[in-house]
């Protein structure tokens, strides 16, 4: 809360008191006709009548009141019964002064654990478009966490261990049959490089997939070799090895692109050794029964509406699979980490199988009652015809396709106005795709319209990327480097006031992102405060300003802005290029 709004809130409160109004909570709102004042009061009339008032009366009481107060300079009764308030300039001065402390008081170490698995890309298959959605809120969500004061643990979960990985193996043997390691009896040591490239493991995984659809031999063979695999044959172990990095190689690129990065790149694979004693304990303490030849747990409660499936654990043909990796994983991070909050980033059609798995791990004990499960499901990134993401030719819109084309638009906007090195570029492509991902709620679709979010204007990454660099040149230009010691002076400047207004809400925004878990708001306030600045500065004259006391009070306004965004951005995971 700014505690500037506070006092206006306790002043209100108080003189309502002394009316003998009684009011729990008075709460002061921005005002939605800003020509009008910078706060207003709505609730007078919701107290008036029933205290025997005339709305308009008591409005005008509260407001002559206020107006003796030292932080305000202008109380008016507007309408029925609004009160719209402006603020003086000091005090607004003073608040701008307090609002690092209270980001700093808002950042305190918290003793709690928050565990988030994000990412998720697999082993052969190319990244989608949800992956980078996955990637880019997780990394926002972990960061915004830190900088709140939480404890946070990240895992990229890579898909590194179902059925796929046999399919591949498979896919491979029939392509190379003479592989050593295909030979059950070969000794010696394997190779130590992987037989296939990334872009051959994306061709093969699918064409094994459908092979294994239409050739049931083919299939059973996928099956065993999987089973195998998990239960530690050499020659299948030491190939996955070699194919699962290769695999990953492109995949890290692309996370470097989009400055995401992890505490631990585990996988799937990673608990398999708890496997097998998880299923007995399950199964001799009841929590799972057999049914069909498979493990499962029965996750149905009373309340359910709907029908609720049961966890499988682990399927007929004894083979780990999505739901068992999941499940042993948490097993496996309770074990090392006991965090107080697990939180999932993956999309809603994910949503059933991550009730199932909390619902399954609490009544396994697992975790504690208390510990916080959430998935944070999100939407799909759909085209401009409002359909899922696809290629020209109609395939899935793959993470680097689109990446390439946000990176061409981007070259072609910059290549007349500057001479952009590579890296800026990437820079700029990088915060375009992000902050266009972020911006919308996450939960709902949106379509991706690449000139749009491209665009030097509007809610767009360029946009607030653009507004950053040009505070910064500002300061280089004015090449001081004492700028953090300049004061806000009491300048009488709409633009400069607004300026101001937008930097104190910056702890309320984080708090507020934070509550709700929503970087939009994050966004949203970068624009406003982007567009202030921007407004500010086609308005008044910096670098040339004659007035001393101003023109130190302007540049001491374009650090604080610039240090602002550059935070911001940089919960967001977006960098801010030295040029534009
Ligand atoms: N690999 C999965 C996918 O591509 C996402 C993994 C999400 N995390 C998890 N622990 N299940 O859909």
């Amino acid at each position: 809360m700014i505690e500037l709004m506070e006092c206006v809130e306790k002043e209100i409160k108080q003189i309502l008191l002394n009316l003998k109004i009684n009011v729990d909570d008075v709460k002061i709102v921005e005002c939605n006709r800003p020509e009008l004042g910078q706060y207003q009061y709505n609730g007078i009339m919701a107290l008036a009548g029933k205290n025997g008032y005339k709305p308009q009366d008591l409005a005008s009481i509260v407001c002559k009141k206020l107006q003796e107060c030292d932080i305000i300079k202008e109380a008016s009764v507007a309408g029925v019964g609004f009160i719209n308030i402006t603020l003086k300039i000091s005090a607004i001065i003073q608040q701008v002064e307090r609002t690092q402390n209270e980001i700093d008081k808002l950042s305190a170490p918290k003793n709690h654990k928050i565990f988030i698995d994000y990412g998720g890309p697999n082993v052969a298959k190319t990244l989608h478009v949800g992956h980078l959605r996955s990637a880019d809120i997780g990394e926002g969500l972990k960061r915004l966490a830190r900088k709140l004061g939480y404890n946070v643990i990240s895992d990229v979960h890579f898909g590194d261990w179902g059925r796929q990985m046999g399919m591949v193996i498979a896919g491979i043997e029939e392509l190379m049959p003479e592989l050593q390691f295909f030979d059950p009896n070969f000794e010696g040591e394997y190779p130590t490089e992987s037989p296939v490239s990334s872009e051959d493991l994306e061709k093969i995984y699918p064409q094994a997939n459908i092979k294994a659809k239409e050739d049931e031999q083919f299939l059973d063979k996928c099956r065993k070799i999987t089973y195998e695999l998990q239960n530690g044959r050499r020659g299948y172990v030491a190939l996955w090895k070699l194919f699962v990095a290769e695999s990953m190689r492109p995949v890290m690129k692309t996370y470097d692109f989009l400055n995401v990065s992890f505490d631990l790149y585990e996988g799937e694979s990673t608990c398999n050794d708890l496997i097998a004693p998880m299923v007995q304990n399950l199964l001799n303490n009841g929590v799972a029964h057999q049914s069909q030849g498979a493990v499962v747990i029965d996750v149905g409660e009373p309340q359910d509406k709907v029908e609720m499936p049961p966890f499988i654990v682990l399927k007929s043909d004894g083979a780990a699979m999505y739901s068992t990796t999941d499940m042993a994983t948490i097993l496996s991070r309770q074990n090392r980490f006991a965090p107080n909050e697990y939180w999932y980033v993956a999309d809603n059609r994910q949503s059933l199988h991550f009730m199932q798995l909390f619902r399954a791990v609490k009544k396994a004990n697992f975790v504690e009652p208390n510990t916080t499960m959430i998935h944070f499901a999100f939407g799909t990134m759909n085209g401009k015809d409002g359909k899922p993401f696809k290629t020209r030719d109609g395939g899935v819109m793959g993470a680097l396709t689109l990446i390439d084309n946000v990176k061409s638009a981007i070259k072609n906007k910059m290549s007349d106005s500057t001479e952009n090195s590579a890296e800026i570029c990437d820079i700029i492509s990088s915060a375009t795709l992000k902050f266009a991902d972020l911006s919308n709620n996450r939960e709902t679709d949106f379509i991706f319209d690449v000139d749009k979010f491209c665009a030097l204007e509007g809610k767009t990454g360029p946009y607030i990327l653009y507004t950053t660099v040009r505070a910064n040149s500002v300061l280089n230009k004015a090449d001081v480097d004492d700028v953090d010691k300049y004061a806000l002076i009491d300048i009488d400047n709409s633009s400069y006031i607004d300026v101001l207004l937008n930097i104190i809400k910056a702890p309320i925004v984080l708090q507020k992102a934070f509550e709700q878990k929503a970087l939009n708001i994050i966004c949203d306030y970068l624009f406003v405060l982007s567009n202030s600045f921007n407004n500010f500065y086609s308005q008044n004259k910096i670098l040339s300003e004659l007035d001393v006391g101003k023109k130190k009070a302007y540049l001491k306004l374009c650090k604080l802005v610039s240090k602002i965004n550059t935070e911001f951005l940089d919960i967001l995971a977006i960098k801010v290029p030295d040029k534009m």
